[in-house]
């Protein structure tokens, strides 16, 4: 079984990977170590640089050897934001912590009008102990809800209907999030890449 160092304290994220890579053996990035910058404009960039970081934290303090290092940089899209918040969506309306006001702050951004297409996306950077580093990425269609619905998922999942679907990521239960979302459709292809 791959020992792999996930760089990311998202609990959301984290409860996900354990659930969607069960065959990998995680070890958790440790509460004293650093945050990790994110500073570039994609997130294939982001995804590189928060594991290349972890890498170089890990090799000065880490206490057990690990076989990879895999981040994930990730986010919601929005049409009618240009993108947005996209790569910032870990930094959106940072004067409100409960993710029920973003999302309130988030949808009253959007016009009356406006088209309310949408899309998750994430990539994941993964940097084996030994040959190059790669990454692969996944991205789900779908719309924004009018309202904040559902207590299920995290971030900005109750305001996220996938394509198909009438309930939102908060609704539905997660094997249906597993089946289709962003982060599963890139750890298929992570899995397929290190098989
Ligand atoms: P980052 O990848 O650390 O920059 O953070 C990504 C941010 O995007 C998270 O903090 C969430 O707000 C949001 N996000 C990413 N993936 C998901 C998801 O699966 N559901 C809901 N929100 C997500």
């Amino acid at each position: 079984m791959l020992k792999v160092l996930l760089a990311s304290r998202n609990a959301g994220k984290l409860r996900e990977f354990s659930e969607l890579l069960p065959h990998l053996q995680f070890v958790l990035w440790p509460k004293d170590a650093p945050e990790l910058p994110e500073t570039g404009a994609f997130f294939q960039d982001n995804a590189l640089q928060k594991a290349e970081g972890a890498r170089a934290w890990w090799n000065e303090h880490g206490t057990e050897p690990v076989d990879g290092v895999l981040a994930d940089d990730s986010g919601l899209c929005v049409d009618a934001l240009w993108g947005g918040p996209g790569v910032l969506s870990a930094r959106f309306a940072p004067d409100l912590s409960d993710y029920r006001l973003k999302n309130q702050r988030l949808l009253s951004l959007l016009p009356e009008v406006a088209d309310r297409g949408a899309r998750f996306v994430c990539v994941l950077a993964y940097l084996p102990s030994s040959g190059p580093p790669f990454t692969v990425s996944g991205s789900v269609e779908g719309s924004l809800a009018q309202e904040h619905r559902g207590e299920g998922g995290f971030g900005y999942d109750p305001i996220f209907i996938p394509q198909g679907h009438t309930r939102t990521f908060g609704e539905l239960p997660s094997d249906i999030k597993h089946s289709l979302s962003h982060r599963a459709r890139a750890c298929a292809a992570l899995k397929e890449r290190l098989a």
